[in-house]
């Protein structure tokens, strides 16, 4: 970030292509650096969002009664105490030649400046919550101007974070990520267990009543530590079991493994898990709403990207402006700690607002001719042709109306890990049948998980029950009834769609393409979704030119150019 503008922001697994890449981001640095046109040396300030005194008696109290967790955070802390020294050793200067000054940034603050000093709004009510960090889960505040102030915070062990990732885990879904998994499962089931839900997350009337306890009796991270692991860098973390038997008691049986059959119970629980999140998590901000009286908020950390909850934030709080930045969990505490920094501790103005998420690298006209050039797709029968936007939109539009499935590369790569237009593979949302399509020749995931439709901006009202921007996918809309079998591809099984409203400003290219699209067939709506195949989403044209190549794709947009299948 330079003078309050944000000039490049990239998560490390882009670049090394290991999913949730954990340890120093080097190659992010190297990128951000590169972009900004500045050497290390010429950096004023370096934010770190983790502050290992946060909540110290908290933090003691605990590690008296969990050693190895205590030995795990002691790890993980001596990596942070040496930030100045792991630049330097990374970019091969003398430490001494760093001038910049090194702040840390507490977990939960960072998250609520990446909402809020990014947004929009001039004052908003800002919430985090997420699994856990500096040893609380939930924080709320608000924002005014260029100051934010923290109301209160929930720490350690209660956390609604941990609680989707225990259920999750027992539902037989055990990896760093997979609550995303859950969340789409929960729409075919029916919320029948929300007695139970309700003892394992609770309501706290304690510090105000705006806050909640876990049922600890069904969890075990207070007993020995969340064993999230980032310790192995260059590895994607892996996460410890965070459940206790007795949730399986509750829940009227075993955790499934991961290779068993889906069952209604299975799904019944999902619904019900999501439903209680969603009671707590609206509860907590129509009580954030009526104490700040505010109409805007804005959200991070990990549970903000329950874009289901989310989406009914317009129906059931008052608030009337919802602001979530596409990279509201971890990876966004980079840009919280650097905007928190220019305008909490320097006390500058603010003088951005995040439009669009193209901060990643791009690739010029020349390196693209030169991937595809070295490619052998030229001698495989296909053609290639260098287009005129256009004619380029006009083409790739036909391409999709014809039911094949095109990889749609542009400009810079987005922040966050949605794709919005510039990584993504896009294919036509009138075909009932695209989502298995898809799914059996590309994407290899779980056919319980929905896609996503992206629609230009200016049609949203006519095709959804909220007409509220949605620009990054964090927001998940119901389908107007009567356009449902119109879109049926990006129309979850409950009706809804998370949505990404494309406007002409934010992306022209990808806007051209979807006008394209609704000039052919009357639709304003393409389905979007990230462009990889269980892999990082690519980041280069080589790698798109081999997720092309491996998923069997038929067509191909890299910049200008066209690829397609002859014949
Ligand atoms: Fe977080």
């Amino acid at each position: 970030m330079c003078d309050g503008v944000l000039v490049a922001a990239v998560e490390e697994e882009r670049l090394n292509r290991v999913k949730y890449a954990a340890g120093f981001p080097q190659l992010a640095i190297e990128y951000c650096l590169k972009t900004a046109g500045l050497k290390l040396e010429e950096i004023d300030h370096v934010a770190v969002p983790r502050d290992p005194y946060a909540r110290l008696a908290t933090k003691l109290f605990y590690a008296m009664r969990m050693p190895s967790f205590a030995r795990e955070r002691a790890k993980v802390l001596v990596k942070f105490a040496g930030v100045r020294e792991a630049l330097a050793a990374g970019f091969g200067v003398d430490a001494s030649k760093i001038r910049a000054a090194f702040h840390r940034v507490e977990h939960h603050q960072a998250h609520l400046a990446s909402a809020f000093f990014v947004s929009p709004f001039e004052r908003a009510a800002l919430l985090s919550a997420d699994g856990l960090g500096d040893f609380a889960s939930t924080m709320w505040g608000i924002g005014e101007g260029d100051r934010m102030r923290i109301d209160d915070a929930i720490a350690f062990p209660h956390s609604l974070g941990l609680y989707y990732s225990g259920v999750t885990q027992y539902l037989g879904f055990p990896k760093f990520g997979d609550e995303y998994k859950v969340m789409g499962l929960a729409a075919y089931g029916e919320p029948e267990r929300m007695e139970a839900f309700r003892d394992i997350v609770r309501f706290d009337s304690n510090g105000g009543g705006d806050g909640f306890r876990l049922g600890l009796e069904y969890f075990t991270h207070h007993r020995t530590g969340p064993e999230l692991s980032w310790a192995d860098a260059g590895k994607t973390p892996t996460v410890g079991r965070l459940f206790s038997d007795e949730l399986g008691r509750k829940l009227g049986g075993p955790a499934r493994a991961a290779e068993e059959p889906l069952e209604q119970r299975h799904k019944n629980l999902a619904a019900s898990l999501q439903a209680r999140l969603e009671e707590v998590y609206l509860g907590m901000l129509r009580k954030l709403a009526a104490r700040t009286r505010m109409k805007a908020v804005c959200l991070a950390g990990g549970v903000a990207f329950n874009c289901v909850a989310n989406g009914k934030i317009f129906g059931q709080t008052p608030f009337e402006e919802v602001f979530v930045q596409p990279a509201a969990g971890d990876g966004g505490l980079s840009i919280g700690a650097a905007y928190f920094v220019w305008h909490q501790k320097l006390g500058k103005p603010r003088s951005f607002a995040m439009k669009h998420s193209y901060w990643g690298p791009e690739y010029s006209r020349e390196e693209i001719r030169a991937a595809i050039d070295a490619n052998e797709i030229g001698r495989r029968g296909y053609a290639i042709a260098e287009l005129p936007e256009e004619e380029l939109c006009r083409r790739t539009a036909g391409i999709i109306a014809d039911g094949k499935i095109v990889g749609w590369f542009q400009g810079r790569a987005e922040w966050g890990p949605r794709a919005l237009g510039n990584r993504s593979i896009v294919a036509d949302p009138r075909r009932a049948d695209m989502k298995e399509i898809l799914n059996s020749r590309i994407k290899h995931r779980e056919i319980f998980r929905p896609f996503a439709p992206s629609i230009l901006a200016e049609c949203v009202g006519d095709w959804f029950a909220q007409s509220h921007p949605s620009p990054f996918m964090t927001l998940a809309y119901a389908v107007r009834p009567e356009k449902r079998a119109l879109i049926p591809a990006p129309t979850h099984v409950d009706g809804t769609g998370r949505l990404q409203t494309v406007t002409q400003e934010a992306n022209p290219r990808y806007w051209r393409l979807i006008k394209a699209f609704e000039q052919a067939t009357g639709v304003p709506v393409v389905l979007n979704t990230s462009f990889n195949d269980n892999e990082p989403i690519v980041c280069r044209p080589e790698e798109a030119l081999d997720c092309f190549q491996r998923s069997r794709m038929d067509a191909l947009v890299l910049g200008d150019f066209l690829i397609a299948r002859q014949g």
